[in-house]
């Protein structure tokens, strides 16, 4: 039988060879994060940022996070302050991303922070992509793998799920620890959250010692669009479904045992019900349940960023 994933690789050195050579070529590949799966691409190359874009389908006002191996690696692409250093410190390599003002001298291709002038920086933490950016001397574009509007990949199969054959390379590096996005943190004026993520506000907060801005001014998250991280069904929120064709997202324990009940985490974990969200959305709408319900999530800690995810999706 022919595989089908002929185009998903395990990794290791030969792949991170081959991995490095496409993306000095300004190809795309999908690669591994501990948030989510990307598509990478050389964010100081306009050939490779365009065709991200073309892609994934994304607006062009939207713009991408640019990811590096470690601070050494800025470049003087972005102008650094207190803040970034504090939480660098303490959050880095993970899933945070950092908004921060554009540096005169910044190679980043413009079209990858919609020609904006703060750019969005990570440092993502899993082995294999620290690998490839330590390899490589340019910073990695990287959105997450899927079509713009759908739910982020967390494994190299979702990936594949997302664009076939048209990648040339997946790596597959397991599954994605933390599932669910990194938060988005804008660090151009008084710090503010764009994205809440599994490092949380009061993480921030307490790191830093100053309470964050509430403020709905300012910068703004492009993609923090209404309608995102769809399953492609309907979501109701709040409620318990009323047929067996319908699926039932809990939380925690005091459910009864069903078929189309599938639970976030059964000890009431709010980081172990992040990193099962997406992977559950996309189980359910394979099963071919024609909608999803949803019980009620705690909102505090990652349940702030599981219930924005949530939210969105049922738009
Ligand atoms: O965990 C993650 O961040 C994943 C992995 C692959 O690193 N990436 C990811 O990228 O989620 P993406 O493109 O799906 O989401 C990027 C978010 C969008 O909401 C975008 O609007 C915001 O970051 N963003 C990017 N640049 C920005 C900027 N200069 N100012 C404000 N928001 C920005
Ligand atoms: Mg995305």
């Amino acid at each position: 039988m022919k595989n089908i994933y002929s185009n998903i690789y395990s990794f290791n050195k030969k792949v991170l060879k081959k991995t490095v050579k496409s993306l000095k070529q300004g190809n795309i590949v999908g690669l591994p994060t501990e948030t989510v799966y990307g598509l990478a691409g050389n964010a100081y190359s306009k050939k490779a940022v365009k065709k991200i874009f073309k892609f994934k389908n994304r607006p062009k006002t939207n713009p991408l996070i640019i990811h590096y191996f470690s601070k050494k690696n800025l470049n003087k692409d972005v102008i650094l302050n207190d803040s970034f250093f504090k939480l660098y410190k303490r959050f880095c390599p993970g899933p945070i991303t950092f908004v921060l003002k554009k540096n005169k001298r910044c190679k980043i291709e413009n079209l990858a922070t919609a020609k904006l002038n703060t750019v969005a920086i990570r440092f993502p933490k899993h082995r294999f992509t620290r690998s490839v950016l330590r390899s490589i001397n340019f910073p990695l574009a990287m959105p997450s793998a899927n079509l713009s509007t759908g739910l982020s990949p967390v494994s190299a199969k979702d990936v594949f799920d997302e664009f076939k054959k048209k990648l040339g390379l997946i790596v597959d590096g397991g599954k994605s620890k933390v599932g669910i996005e990194s938060t988005v943190v804008d660090l151009t004026s008084h710090p503010k959250i764009l994205r809440p993520g599994v490092i949380s506000a009061k993480d921030i907060k307490n790191s830093l010692r100053i309470n964050l801005s509430n403020k709905k001014t300012g910068v703004r998250s492009p993609g923090m669009m209404k309608k995102h991280y769809s399953p492609g069904i309907p979501i109701q929120l709040g409620k318990k479904p009323k047929n067996s064709r319908h699926a039932y997202i809990i939380f925690g324990k005091g459910y009864k045992n069903k078929d189309n009940y599938f639970n976030l985490s059964k000890k009431a974990d709010l980081k172990e019900a992040a990193a099962n969200l997406y992977k559950t959305m996309r189980k359910i709408k394979k099963k071919g349940y024609l909608k999803i319900f949803v019980s009620k999530i705690p909102n505090f800690g990652p349940g702030i960023a599981i219930n924005d995810r949530l939210t969105r999706a049922s738009k």
